[in-house]
């Protein structure tokens, strides 16, 4: 669009001339780039005061750059949204307009009825039933500038997951289970299995609840999820959320020392 200018520009300037106005071209370009792209829903306004979230912040620029680098496309997957804290997150990193590999559908699965009845070692003094409640609506109302991709799916996981399947197209690149409970995390892990692909991100908020007791809550829910996958898939440490959460690349086994290149 911008060409007609320059080409303008090159016959009238002199090349040193043309080197000077050269930077100032490309701002109007980035510039013009960005105001023809969907706006965004913004970071909650919070976000670089509060310790917890920015780490989680931190934890989805680095997802965002991994992605991109391995030019993994498909989906992002979120279980537990409640305050939409880390929807947005994801919205405002991997889901920027302009990059190599595209993320195009941002899925978030919640009761929308907040937390289910913690029950066995599930129970802790911090959970009780009907907790971190954000309805819905609240929640499309929060991410209306991208409701075009984004869809949120209402329902306990037992119940939701088991009649959803993702389209093709949409496998999972960014999976961010946020939902606390052992008993809620491999509901999750059950459903998700078969989608996972090489190079996937799986990341776990709630890694350090429980005291970090291996024997309970996602990490317990992990371990048994890997020792079921393990003749499809094994994982691979990817980073620490420095807010008490872990994050893994899955790697299909047959991929590994082969020459893929992506999808
Ligand atoms: C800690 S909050 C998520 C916070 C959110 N990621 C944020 O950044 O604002 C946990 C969420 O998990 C949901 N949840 C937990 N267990 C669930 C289950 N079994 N089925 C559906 N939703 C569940 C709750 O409704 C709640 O919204």
């Amino acid at each position: 669009m911008l060409n007609g200018p320059v080409t303008i520009a090159k016959r009238m300037l002199n090349p040193s001339m043309l080197r000077a106005i050269r930077p100032t071209y490309y701002r109007l370009l980035e510039v013009a780039r960005r105001l023809s792209e969907p706006a965004i829903t913004p970071l909650p306004a919070k976000v670089h005061r509060v310790p917890q979230l920015r780490f989680r912040l931190d934890f989805f620029h680095a997802a965002q750059i991994f992605l991109q680098v391995n030019r993994i496309d498909g989906s992002y997957l979120e279980f537990g949204s409640h305050e939409v804290n880390t929807f947005r997150m994801a919205l405002n990193t991997i889901g920027t307009h302009g990059r190599p590999n595209k993320i195009s559908h941002f899925y978030a699965f919640d009761s929308f009825a907040g937390m289910p009845e913690p029950t066995g070692i599930d129970k802790q003094k911090i959970w009780r039933e009907a907790m971190n409640f954000t309805s819905e609506e609240r929640f499309r109302a929060i991410t209306r500038r991208d409701a075009y991709r984004t869809t949120s799916v209402k329902g306990f996981f037992k119940d939701s997951l088991s009649q959803f399947e993702l389209r093709a197209g949409h496998l999972p690149a960014l999976v961010y289970i946020d939902c606390d409970y052992y008993e809620s995390t491999k509901d999750v892990l059950d459903w998700i299995g078969p989608y996972l692909q090489h190079g996937t991100l799986i990341a776990f908020d709630d890694w350090d609840c429980y005291f970090g007791d291996d024997a309970r809550g996602q990490r317990r829910a992990f371990s048994e999820f890997r020792a079921e996958i393990a003749e499809r898939l094994v994982f691979t440490n990817f980073m620490k959320i420095m807010s008490g959460g872990m994050a893994f690349i899955c790697i299909e086994k047959d991929k590994i020392g082969t020459a893929f290149e992506g999808t």
